[in-house]
């Protein structure tokens, strides 16, 4: 039987509520005489495929430095039916040891694939050490995890599968697992042209599925093809205050995808509670260097940082608002004459500045990329 461990009684189901406990009781008490169904739970797909693998981007996503990022291995291109297959192992909890988490345990549509906890539950209730991450954009990133320990996208998706605290399930059984629920061979059929179900070929799906998720549609994206009409004077004020130099936000956070491929000290604290790139490297000048992270769908994905220590992004501009903490490490961008582990730089933002670069933060917002069906939930 496929879902040995998993038997659900459908007369507990569907006796009225009254009954409901005499019969959990006697459930427990004398299980052979309860009549158990087993039920699967099964994806339900679209009859012709979404579009994953031809998106028109914007101009200022498919040219320039973009191009330069991109980071697609010619061994795993992103198929409709490959990212389709991606999409249900990311929703699939049995893709864990106790059937219970999926990558969308810690990675929500509606919060951009982040969480909205600062830590995040995986197998009995273990917590991750650090805040969970947006899933976007991220066929521009090479390296992965807020400390960037992880080389390519297809290494880093077999990660969780098998971390004891996240699904816990290790390659031979997951592929065994996979092997034997009804609804994966044709998806792997499809995918690959054959049913056969190995870990590359897991980790090949996941990482079209996640290459696909493409956010492009924020009223930002709008303003760039035409000069900014829709903006608000606050907003106008707000892209002012990111780009002016200033706050040297747009020295980090960089490009349309307000995001650069390297990791730095922003100054949060010292001495560490963790030491980010530092603990991998052993290198003492690594110590609280962190992924710079996208700016984009912010509003969805709070709380911020890798720990998720600020809950509102007022708080995060208040740190960058004078309370930066002088450290060796910190970054030159950050301090005063750009000088490496300087004085920190104080914009001195006001009351009104500070609610300006808020509002535009929030231009980034891409409600079409939260709410599209062909990231969503197929369970
Ligand atoms: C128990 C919660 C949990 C589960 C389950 C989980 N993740 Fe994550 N994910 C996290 C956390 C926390 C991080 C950041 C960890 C760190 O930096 O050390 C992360 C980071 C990532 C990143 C890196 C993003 C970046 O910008 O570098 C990717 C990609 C990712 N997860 C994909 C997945 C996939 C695919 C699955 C399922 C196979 C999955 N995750 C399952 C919590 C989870
Ligand atoms: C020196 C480079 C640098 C500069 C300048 C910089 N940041 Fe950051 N930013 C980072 C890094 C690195 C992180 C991730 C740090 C961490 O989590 O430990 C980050 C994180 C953030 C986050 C949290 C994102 C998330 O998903 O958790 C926000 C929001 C943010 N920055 C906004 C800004 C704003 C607004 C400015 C200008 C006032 C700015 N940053 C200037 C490097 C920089």
């Amino acid at each position: 039987m496929i879902f040995s461990k998993r038997s659900f009684s459908v007369i507990i189901l569907l006796m009225p509520a009254a009954w409901m406990v005499v019969g959990m009781s006697a459930c427990k008490k004398d299980k052979d005489q309860i009549d158990v169904v087993e039920i699967e739970r099964k994806p339900t797909l679209p009859q012709t495929s979404f579009n994953y693998s031809q998106i028109d981007l914007p101009d200022h996503f498919s040219s320039g430095v973009l191009s330069f990022f991109e980071s697609i291995p010619t061994s795993n291109p992103t198929t409709d039916a490959g990212a389709t297959l991606g999409r249900v192992l990311f929703y699939d909890t049995e893709l864990s040891a106790d059937h219970t988490v999926s990558c969308a345990s810690c990675h929500h549509q509606t919060n951009a694939f982040a969480a909205n906890t600062a830590l995040s539950e995986g197998i009995g209730g273990a917590s991750t050490v650090r805040n969970s991450m947006a899933l976007f954009n991220l066929r521009y990133s090479r390296r992965f995890f807020w400390d960037r320990r992880t080389n390519g996208l297809e290494a880093q998706v077999l990660i969780p599968i098998e971390h004891p605290d996240e699904q816990a399930l290790d390659l031979d059984n997951a592929v065994e697992r996979i092997s034997s629920i009804s609804y994966y061979p044709p998806l792997f059929e499809a995918a690959f042209g054959d049913a056969a179900v190995t870990s590359d070929r897991i980790s090949k799906a996941l990482s079209q599925f996640i290459r696909s998720m493409l956010s492009y549609r924020s009223k930002y994206d709008s303003g760039l093809a035409n000069n900014f009409v829709d903006f608000t004077e606050q907003e106008l004020l707000g892209k002012d205050l990111f780009f002016n130099g200033e706050t040297r936000c747009n020295q980090c956070h960089m490009t349309a995808l307000f995001y650069t491929p390297g990791s730095m000290n922003n100054g949060l604290e010292y001495p560490y509670t963790d030491l980010g790139v530092g603990a991998v490297t052993g290198n003492a000048s690594d110590n609280g260097k962190f992924k710079v992270v996208t700016l984009r769908n912010l509003s969805y994905t709070a709380p911020y940082m890798h720990d998720g220590r600020f809950a509102t992004l007022e708080e995060v501009v208040n740190h960058y608002n004078g309370n930066i903490v002088q450290q060796a490490n910190l970054d030159d961008r950050l301090t005063v004459g750009f000088v490496p582990g300087g004085t920190p730089i104080d914009p001195g933002l006001g009351e009104a500045e500070v609610a300006a670069l808020v509002s535009f933060l929030r231009t980034l917002d891409d409600v079409f990329f939260v709410s599209d069906d062909k990231y969503s939930d197929p369970f």
